[in-house]
């Protein structure tokens, strides 16, 4: 019995230890149910049938949060609360404004790796390695520039800057959580008693409250608690590996958790007239294990991004300007096309491996910014992967399996079909 035990307990923490991040779901969604008196991991799900667009859909991310405070920024949420469609997805995205000299304080999130790209202005940057070494990797960034916070490590933001900065970030969660470090060591309810926090920060209580917050932050990161857990791809192929395997965490520097130019619009002058610009773990080293990219998706006027899957990742976009049409079908038996419209600052959430697609009706370009719940998200553009493969699917089993002549077939085959994003 109690062998028995012992071994249910270590099968349970060998489960909880292969969760990198949420549970992946178990059908095409399910969106929260607010109403619902059930607790559970998560939320439970909303009658799939009275689903519909507007429960993927935030809308005003565009519009920045108020920085007059204490710290002079402001993080404007879009996690499952705003999205009930995130529920069970791993994924949600924030908003941060940062005043002139404004900070985002040292904080972590105990579920999510978060990766962030300047929109406007200049940020400092940093996070702290767990114990023992502590190191800060620091780095700026400017408009276009992207970084990673890895799973769990503190981390901060500040805007060096006389303008404002406005920054969008993707998490790994759809509820990662936010543990602030100040207020949760010395602003507890009820507060923790003086003389321990003396000891453990090594400050003499007669000191000044500026000391004892400097020291803070100094000693709270050498008592870090944490394995190391900075995995960063070492880019050798003579061992195959689930991801890559990690590079020395000696030789690992801020640079491996960069990249720049995210700000370039991508060459739209061709036939579907769109192109993603991809910041996965081929781009940034850092992001291997973590489970998390981004992308900027160029839109001409009139230009698309065709009917895609991503085998391994939900995705989560918000419209940095012009206007989207966009939607995605569920899968069978409904098939249904989940639609909407999309301006500036809205959001939109592609469950992971539906079919979904983006297309922009105006006469002006469009841009967006996405983040997928994946180091390595994959794509299957419908088209090419049907009718572009090598070798070609049989003309006839696909003329039966869309229900058309086998001359259209014949003629998509012939086709040359464009790659927006390889
Ligand atoms: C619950 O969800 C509905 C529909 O999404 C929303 O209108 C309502 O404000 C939510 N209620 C709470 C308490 O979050
Ligand atoms: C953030 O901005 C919003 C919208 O302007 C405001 O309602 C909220 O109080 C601000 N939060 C903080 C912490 O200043
Ligand atoms: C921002 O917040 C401050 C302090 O709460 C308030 O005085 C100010 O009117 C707010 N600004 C806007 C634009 O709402
Ligand atoms: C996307 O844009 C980049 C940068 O302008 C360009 O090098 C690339 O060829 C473009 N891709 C496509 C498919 O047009």
């Amino acid at each position: 019995m109690a062998s028995a035990m012992f071994i249910a307990v270590l099968l349970t923490l060998a489960a909880v230890g292969a969760l990198a991040s949420d549970p992946g779901p178990l059908q095409d969604f399910c969106v929260a149910d607010n109403t619902s008196q059930v607790l559970v991991n998560g939320f439970v799900c909303k009658n799939p049938m009275k689903v519909d667009a507007n429960d993927f859909f935030f809308s005003g991310l565009n519009k920045p949060g108020n920085t007059t405070n204490k710290v002079g920024s402001n993080v404007t949420t879009v996690n499952v609360n705003q999205i009930g469609g995130l529920n069970t997805l791993g994924i949600s995205l924030v908003r941060i404004d940062y005043a002139p000299y404004g900070q985002n304080p040292p904080h972590t999130h105990p579920r999510a790796t978060e990766i962030l790209t300047v929109i406007e202005g200049t940020l400092h940057v940093g996070f702290v390695t767990s114990n023992p070494q502590n190191r800060l990797i620091l780095k700026v960034l400017n408009a276009g520039d992207v970084f990673v916070f890895p799973v769990g490590l503190i981390h901060f933001q500040f805007n060096p800057g006389h303008e404002n900065t406005v920054a969008i970030a993707a998490l790994s969660s759809q509820n990662p959580g936010v543990i602030t470090i100040a207020n949760a060591v010395f602003g507890s309810n009820p507060k923790i008693d003086g003389g321990i926090l003396a000891k453990a920060f090594q400050v003499d209580k007669k000191d000044t409250i500026i000391l004892q917050y400097a020291s803070l932050l100094f000693n709270y990161m050498l008592m870090m608690l944490r394995e190391l857990m900075t995995y960063v791809v070492h880019f050798d192929f003579t061992v195959l590996v689930n991801g890559f395997v990690c590079k020395n965490p000696m030789k690992v520097d801020a640079n491996d958790f960069f990249f720049s130019g995210l700000n370039k619009p991508g060459k739209t002058n061709h036939k579907i007239g769109s192109n993603v610009t991809t910041v996965n773990v081929n781009q940034i080293g850092g992001l291997n294990t973590l489970g998390i990219s981004l992308v900027r998706i160029d839109y001409a006027p009139y230009g698309q991004n065709p009917p895609h899957t991503h085998p391994r990742a939900t995705e989560i976009l918000t419209v940095i300007e012009g206007t989207l049409h966009v939607g995605f079908i569920t899968s069978n038996p409904q098939n249904r096309l989940i639609f909407k419209v999309l301006n500036a600052g809205d959001v939109f959430v592609f469950p992971v491996g539906l079919i979904h697609f983006q297309f922009n009706p105006g006469h002006e370009n469009a841009v967006a910014i996405a983040a997928l719940s994946s180091q390595n998200p994959g794509v299957i553009t419908i088209a090419n992967a049907v009718f572009g493969s090598n070798p070609k699917i049989d003309g006839g089993i696909l003329a039966k399996a869309f229900q058309v002549d086998k001359k259209v077939i014949d003629e998509l085959q012939s086709q040359f079909w464009e790659d927006n994003n390889k």
